[in-house]
């Protein structure tokens, strides 16, 4: 692409020298930061991410302008930015697969649109495929830029806004007790109690390193990592008094009306753990509401004496996944029928083109990739395939929307194929 003349892309990990991050590290990171409109990073943040990334292995990849005139900002700052690491995806019934995540993706408004991000991203999803991962998963802050890459919608989450004045009143009583707890505590537990929430949640994608120290209140946030004044942190013990769930949180000050506790992180084995904790919130005097994420597909609602206390203040599309290799990913996921399916998938960049033949007996799936010239019962686009991979849309709806295109009784089958009892959740930010 013309417009990329005198661009220069590398492509490399963080590193230390001297027991600093060496300049490229830290120009880096300091140019995603102001990508992202945050202060520029002391250098004990610069360190502490560096550290980070590298427990991560991320790979970070920079764009360079060696014309940039004398005057510019730090010439050492890359002009786009661009981060990927390899994390874990729950597809269902405990099932991980390695899912190559990208993250941090900036480009200088002095730059945009001359083709940096596309040449970032097509390049990396090559690479990805080529190290022989079956699906790419970001999270988006716009819905319009990624679908021209083959990313689809996968998870929604909501910001929910529970009223507790006179406390909750659970239907069926949670299982065990919560105590409270110095969030300091967490620092070993706090990823325990993750991995089992990760591993009975269809969706959820495995915490990068980043958690350990937000759980903890080391770092406020991933841009700027230093401590969060004033986090609180509560643990909910199980039946037998093993720790399954895990909340902090931060009052959200007495100008804040109605007087709230705000959710920052809550972490549970099981749904007891999680009702037990927000009921534990609710029992803070001289608070009227409680507010944070939740799953669309929540059953705290249907457990509460009074179900309007529980509003969805918003809700928005959150993973979206990306298939790179269509037999690994469709084989990696469990199916709760039997059945045979024929798919033509479509995608510009070729990695999940074909046609594929599917066959699911006694709750797997084999696939495999067949002549090109062989009848399809369904044709839809690698985006579309994307959105069905974890349940998060039903076939119908896609099909209403004229993006898979098959016989009716043929998208009937394909609809039992692909159906979940629990709508995916992935509460993971990355
Ligand atoms: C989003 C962003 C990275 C795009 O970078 P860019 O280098 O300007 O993008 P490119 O020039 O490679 O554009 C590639 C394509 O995406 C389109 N595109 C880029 N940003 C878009 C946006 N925000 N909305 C809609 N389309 C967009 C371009 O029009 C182009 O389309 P085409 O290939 O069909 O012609 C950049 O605008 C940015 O840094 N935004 C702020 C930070 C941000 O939102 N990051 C994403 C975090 S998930």
């Amino acid at each position: 692409m013309t417009e990329m003349k005198h661009l220069r892309l590398e492509r490399f990990t963080a590193a230390l020298r001297d027991g600093k991050p060496d300049a490229r590290t830290a120009a880096w990171m300091q140019a995603m930061n102001l990508g992202f409109h945050e202060e520029p990073m002391p250098e004990a943040g610069l360190l502490a991410m560096t550290g980070a990334f590298t427990i991560d292995g991320r790979t970070l990849t920079g764009v360079y302008d060696e014309h940039v005139p004398g005057l510019s900002l730090n010439p050492q700052y890359p002009v786009g930015t661009y981060g990927s690491l390899v994390k874990s995806l729950n597809t269902g019934g405990g099932n991980l697969l390695r899912a190559h995540l990208i993250t941090a993706v900036t480009v200088r408004p002095s730059h945009r649109r001359r083709g940096i991000l596309r040449r970032m991203i097509t390049e990396d999803l090559a690479l990805a495929k080529a190290n022989g991962l079956a699906i790419a998963a970001l999270t988006a802050s716009e819905a319009t830029i990624y679908g021209r890459y083959g990313f689809g919608r996968a998870t929604a989450i909501n910001r929910v806004q529970l009223s507790v004045r006179d406390g909750i009143g659970l239907l069926a009583p949670a299982a065990g007790s919560v105590i409270a707890a110095d969030p300091a505590s967490l620092l070993e537990l706090g990823p325990r109690i993750f991995a089992a929430q990760h591993a009975a949640t269809a969706g959820s994608i495995d915490h990068p390193y980043f958690y350990t120290r937000f759980t903890t209140g080391e770092w406020a946030d991933e841009e700027q990592v230093k401590p969060l004044a004033g986090l609180r942190a509560a643990i909910h013990l199980g039946p037998g008094g093993e720790p399954d769930g895990y909340v902090t949180y931060v009052f959200a000050g007495w100008d804040k009306k109605p007087a709230q506790l705000k959710i920052k992180s809550l972490v549970a084995a099981n749904a007891a753990a999680r009702h037990g904790l927000w009921e534990y919130l609710g029992a803070h005097d001289l608070i009227e509401c409680v507010t944070g994420p939740a799953p669309i597909d929540d059953a705290l609602p249907w457990t509460l004496t009074d179900a309007r206390a529980y509003e969805i203040t918003a809700s928005h599309d959150h993973l979206w996944l990306r298939i790179l290799d269509v037999p690994a990913a469709l084989a990696s996921r469990p199916y709760a029928h039997d059945g045979t399916l024929v798919l033509r998938v479509r995608d510009s960049l070729g990695h999940a083109s074909g046609t594929f033949g599917l066959r699911a007996a006694s709750g797997s799936a084999t696939v495999e990739l067949l002549a090109e010239e062989s009848d399809a019962d369904i044709e839809l686009d690698v985006t579309a395939l994307s959105s069905l991979f974890l349940g998060g849309v039903p076939v119908r709806r896609l099909a209403e929307a004229g993006r898979i295109a098959g016989g009716s009784e043929v998208l009937a089958g394909m609809a039992e194929l692909f159906a979940v009892d629990v709508l995916p959740y992935c509460e993971t930010g990355f």
